[in-house]
């Protein structure tokens, strides 16, 4: 495992329990949530149509969308009416008071 794929995405104590932030890495928009037991990050853009899961809100470790309530869950990325569609989910760490995100750049 590469460690230049780790991006930072927040500081500790920045994303309050139950809440998110989304932001820009490695050419990616990036959603990450803090369901009180650890953090989670996934692609932000969700695959219906394309609104932003981080701005949806997140209950029992899944994230709503804003725009027609498909429901993900953080753990796998998984669609929660059908597994196979997925949003993409990326490895997420804490060094120190930074909480870092293993993003790949887009698909060419
Ligand atoms: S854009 Fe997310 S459910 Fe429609």
């Amino acid at each position: 495992m590469s460690d230049t794929a780790f991006h930072p995405v927040a500081r500790v104590g920045e994303i309050p329990v139950g809440g998110s932030k989304v932001c820009e890495v490695a050419g990616r928009i990036v959603a990450v949530f803090n369901d009180g037991q650890r953090y989670h990050a996934i692609d932000d853009l969700c695959p219906h149509m394309g609104a932003s899961l981080g701005s949806g809100p997140m209950t029992e470790g899944m994230v709503t969308c804003p725009w027609h309530a498909w429901r993900f869950r953080l753990e796998d990325g998984s669609w929660c009416d059908n597994p196979n569609l997925k949003v993409e989910v990326f490895e997420v760490r804490v060094s120190g008071d930074v909480i870092e995100a293993k993003v790949t750049p887009p698909p060419a």
